[in-house]
């Protein structure tokens, strides 16, 4: 706490202590203050300007306050924001079309945050399974991964292995059957335990987790796997998905179609809350109305933003550049690592990457190291003690990476 009061200015520590005294403790924020972003930048309240290795945890991978995206919402915000889905309304059925031709399904649930898309898919999985496979009521069981980070409500936390994300939570939904990630014998080994499995949910990097990235093949393998045992393969791209790992999707790194595709965060470009569930007709009928929903699911504002991002990932080649850069991100990486042995292993995919420092999960050496990026003009956050998560805005260009780069480097020679 020291270290933090000599660099922050009286106006950030006002606004810190506001919501330390007011708002409930449930994030532990680095000290820093954001009045203003725009591309790969963000400003504190002092006019200091960071580049943001964060983007929201990948929700604003076309950039923060992109004029397109923005101007899609105060267009809408002005016209008509929200009708419910008790009435039509005129944008809805136009983002549908757009959505599920995009990603190549029949149809879309709309949605408002990463969670609630997350337990639609749970429920579209349940009832697929009782109405269409034919497992006896209350019986289904999903398949999930050891260190699965999907979201917070009772129901995914129940499937969690991360007790800070549990205890005192419980009681717990039942139903779901942890496994090793990444492990192709525990799922086969899994599915054929039982006729009541009903799905396999899984994200195709792990990116709360440490940003893990499974053996190649693991995700085709899986995805034929439980072809094979006539169960759902449900892909979290909450995250990973909206060209964030160098691909629209993470699963078209292995050309897998999941049977069921969870979308959140970037959907909108982080301007506005939306998320989507998609899933083809023999799936997604099972849903009939007033079984699931939401009062903003689906709303105008949302629709307008949502083809707006979307447009500008294929407008802008975010998925090419964050590729592209992601190559020369890890080279870089690797060369510091060379120097500097505070750098273990360097990990990724595209623009989502993690650097593991070489200390152990509860030492605070990595939140150290993020103050320093701090101060020294980059913004990141350690995720599960030693990992530090990079992931910038796509927009990024090759210049700008180099020099992240070296206030990387610059930022880790302080601690050797
Ligand atoms: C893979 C994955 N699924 C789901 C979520 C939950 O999204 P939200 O925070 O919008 O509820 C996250 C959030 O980080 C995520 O990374």
């Amino acid at each position: 706490m020291g270290h933090i009061q000599e660099v922050l200015s009286s106006k950030s520590e006002v606004l810190i202590e506001k919501e330390n005294k007011y708002g409930a403790h449930n994030y532990h924020p680095l000290p820093v203050v954001l009045e203003k972003g725009e591309g790969v930048y963000v400003w504190d309240v002092d006019g200091k300007k960071y580049y943001d290795f964060l983007s929201a945890y990948s929700a604003v991978n076309q950039g923060h306050c992109h004029p397109k995206i923005v101007g899609a919402m105060i267009d809408q915000a002005q016209k008509l924001s929200l009708t419910s889905r008790a009435f039509y309304n005129d944008k809805l059925g136009n983002y549908e079309e757009y959505v599920t031709k995009y990603f190549g399904f029949d149809k879309v649930l709309p949605m408002n945050t990463g969670a609630e898309a997350v337990e639609t898919a749970l429920k579209l999985c349940r009832k697929w399974a009782y109405e269409v496979k034919g497992i006896p009521e209350n019986q289904a069981q999903i398949i999930v991964c050891e260190n699965n980070f999907h979201g917070r409500t009772t129901t995914i936390i129940s499937f969690s292995n991360d007790e800070t994300a549990r205890k005192s939570f419980g009681p717990f939904t039942e139903g779901f059957i942890k496994i090793e990630y990444d492990n192709l014998e525990a799922l086969e080994k899994t599915l054929a335990s039982s006729k009541n499995i009903a799905g396999f949910l899984v994200e195709p990097i792990q990116g709360e987790a440490g940003v893990y990235v499974p053996s190649e093949g693991y995700l085709a393998k899986a995805k034929a796997l439980c072809e094979k045992h006539n169960v759902l393969f449900i892909a979290d791209e909450v995250q990973t998905g909206i060209a964030r790992t160098g691909k629209l999707l993470a699963v078209h790194h292995e050309n897998v179609q999941p049977d069921i595709l969870i979308l959140g965060k970037a959907i909108s470009g982080g301007v506005y809350p939306v998320s989507a569930v998609l899933a083809n007709d023999e799936i997604m009928n099972v849903i009939k109305p007033g079984q699931h929903g939401s009062t903003f699911g689906g709303n105008p504002v949302a629709a307008a933003v949502a083809i707006a991002a979307l447009e500008v990932v294929k407008d802008e080649k975010l998925a090419e550049n964050a590729e592209h850069l992601g190559i020369i991100l890890r080279k870089g990486l690797n060369e510091i690592a060379e120097r500097n042995d505070l750098i273990t292993l360097v990990r990724g995919k595209g623009l989502l990457n993690a650097i593991v420092i070489n200390c152990t999960e509860d030492s605070d050496l990595a939140w150290e190291i993020c103050l320093k990026f701090r101060d020294n003009g980059l913004l990141a956050k350690p995720t599960h003690g030693n990992k530090i998560r990079l992931a910038p805005p796509l927009v990024m260009t090759e210049v700008q990476i180099h020099e992240c780069l070296d206030i990387i480097e610059k930022s880790l020679n302080y601690f050797r």
